[in-house]
């Protein structure tokens, strides 16, 4: 059985200066020890180049929170896989419940981004993630077949094999309401379930599924200890060095 990669990724969104980014990471280099799980910062544009420099030859991997789906062209204002791999980034967080709603972006354009990501060799973290009025509704498993089954369209078996799933339920990011373990484990379980019947027993098995909403040092480790749940992805938590570092910590 293939043993799957554990991830724990910050997720910065519009916070830190190039400046104020250096010294996060100076900081978080001088308290990191060796680690159970990849770590990974999903940071601005902006300061992507300084942190992946900073961070070489370290267990850090820098990332990008979007990306447009075309190779190049007139999109004023965007940026493509290539630019992102240039300036050193190793992934791209892509779909984004901020980005699917606050920006419109529907499974489509991600699943041609995340086409461009394995292109240029990033590795594509795909977010999905039902609201609250869907879970109300007991939509939850229809919705995030359908982010899954379209976001992915087209991908190879290995390819999804060798992505990254975050499942972020819109209702407890930003929000202080976490998903209890036996929540995120269920949905997990189910993302894998469809996975499993639309690529393949392999893929499903190997595809690493991380749970974001409201992850703090105090819930991270009874949501990792959980089978389906391969990493977290922390966004507010995560701007500070000290207490990214905690749950780090905890994630054995
Ligand atoms: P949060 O954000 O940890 O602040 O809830 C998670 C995310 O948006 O990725």
């Amino acid at each position: 059985m293939p043993v799957r990669r554990r991830f724990v990724i910050g997720n910065w969104k519009m916070f830190k200066t190039t400046a104020e980014s250096l010294d996060y990471a100076r900081e978080l280099l001088k308290i990191l020890q060796p680690a159970h799980t990849e770590i990974g910062l999903a940071i601005p544009f902006t300061s992507i180049a300084a942190l992946a420099q900073l961070f070489s030859d370290t267990p850090v991997m820098v990332g990008a929170q979007n990306m447009h789906d075309a190779e190049e062209g007139a999109f004023t204002g965007e940026i493509s896989a290539l630019m992102l791999q240039d300036a050193g980034a190793q992934f791209v967080l892509l779909g984004h419940s901020e980005r699917r709603h606050v920006f419109g972006e529907g499974n489509a354009f991600i699943n041609r981004k995340v086409k461009q990501a394995f292109h240029a060799g990033l590795l594509p973290v795909v977010c999905v993630g039902e609201t609250l009025e869907q879970r109300e509704s007991n939509a939850t498993e229809q919705v995030l077949s359908e982010q899954l089954s379209q976001s992915l369209q087209d991908l190879s078996e290995n390819q999804v094999g060798n992505l990254v799933i975050a499942y972020e339920p819109v209702w407890a990011i930003g929000t202080g309401k976490t998903a209890s373990p036996e929540q995120a484990e269920s949905a997990h379980a189910y993302c894998r379930g469809v996975i499993a019947s639309k690529w393949g027993a392999m893929a499903a098995q190997k595809v690493s599924i991380l749970y974001g909403g409201s992850v703090k040092p105090d819930n991270a480790g009874q949501l990792m200890a959980r089978a389906d749940i391969d990493g977290l992805l922390v966004g507010g938590a995560s701007l500070n060095p000290k207490v990214f570092n905690e749950i780090v910590n905890v994630c054995k």
